[in-house]
């Protein structure tokens, strides 16, 4: 009668934006209640690439009450800080040593980084994928619902999984990525050929989740588009294409619908339309993020209780992980 083990991390190196509530969150909240789960704000991730201490404590508790205001449920699902539970270290260090670099070598989203942050690429950075797999593996998980970018991560995870219980013995559970049908991979508004991101210099290509209406009414406004004027689904306009698969994916549709309705109106309907879906969808969110926030320590409390549950999951599987190597 044991359910399933559903792990998946986030990290605080910015506000949360729609990519990110529709390729993960949305289905971790719609997942919880058949599932065992722990989600987890990945600070240590984070800080593979300099965050100001300030803003990174600031981020931390922005991103944690993000989720419980989306509908993560404390009954359900065990939230907690990477940080709070040193078992996520450790563990990276042991499978540091069983991960050739080669495997590294081949992360597409370390190659994307590194150019992005050329002069200061850490090493950190370089073995990120380790420390996810560490995160992972600790709590024998099944499924990891991610975004469609996360892929690459998961398979390496299995792949270290495998290479650990061939030399140890059977002691972790082979994880499997859970990736959306639709939403696994948002579009940036100004910039739909590349997916959505927290990067601050394009701060009109997302929408975060906690953007007061007006300012989800100028994005979606501004967003980029096509000349044509036909409003379908159609992956070679990667503009309309991106504005109908949110609105697809907010309003619950099917997109055959999504298509008639649209079909005699404009790109001005379209825009108008979808700014308001965006609104009244984010409006509930933003409402009990406003409220859990207000209350002095609950958030803190929430996570400290998180952090106890995980860490006395993670600390058992270490011991025995430890005793596998002949460490103990
Ligand atoms: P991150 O913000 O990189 O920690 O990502 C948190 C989660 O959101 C991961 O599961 C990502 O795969 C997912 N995600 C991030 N950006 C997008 C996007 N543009 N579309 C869909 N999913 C995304
Ligand atoms: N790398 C993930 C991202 O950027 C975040 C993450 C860290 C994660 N640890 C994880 C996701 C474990 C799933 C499982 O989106």
């Amino acid at each position: 009668m044991d359910k399933k083990r559903v792990f998946s991390g986030i990290q605080a190196s910015g506000s949360l934006h729609l990519g990110n509530y529709l390729g993960a969150v949305s289905n971790w909240v719609k997942m919880q209640e058949e599932y065992d789960n722990y989600f987890c704000v990945v600070d240590l991730h984070t800080i593979t690439v300099y965050q100001e201490p300030k803003q990174l404590r600031a981020a931390v508790r922005e991103v944690a009450g993000l989720l419980f205001a989306a509908g993560i449920r404390e009954e359900r699902s065990v939230v907690y800080v990477q940080s709070h539970v040193r078992a996520h270290s450790e563990l990276a260090w042991i499978l540091n040593c069983i991960t050739p670099m080669g495997w590294l070598h081949r992360m597409t989203q370390f190659k994307e980084k590194s150019d992005q942050h050329k002069e200061e690429v850490s090493v950190g950075l370089f073995d990120y994928p380790v420390l996810q797999a560490a995160d992972i593996l600790l709590y024998d998980t099944h499924l990891v619902p991610v975004g469609e970018d996360q892929k690459q991560h998961v398979e390496l995870c299995r792949d270290i999984a495998q290479r650990f219980n061939f030399r140890y013995g059977d002691v972790f559970t082979l994880p499997e990525a859970f990736i959306p049908p639709v939403g696994g991979r948002v579009m940036g508004l100004t910039n739909p050929e590349k997916k959505m991101s927290k990067s601050e210099e394009k701060l009109d290509d997302a929408i975060f989740l906690l953007d007061p209406p007006d300012r989800i009414r100028s994005k979606i406004k501004k967003a980029t588009t096509d000349s044509l004027k036909e409003i379908r689904f159609d992956e070679s306009r990667p503009g309309i294409n991106n504005l109908l698969t949110i609105y697809q994916l907010l309003t619950g549709k099917e997109k055959e619908s999504v298509e008639n309705y649209f079909a005699d109106k404009s790109y001005k309907d379209l825009k108008e339309e979808l700014a308001e879906v965006v609104i009244e969808s984010l409006k509930p969110l933003q409402e009990r993020y406003k409220e859990l926030t207000g209350e002095k320590g609950y958030l803190d409390s929430m996570l400290e209780r998180g952090a106890e549950r995980a860490e006395s999951y993670a600390e058992r599987k270490l011991q025995k992980i430890y005793r596998k190597i002949g460490l103990r």
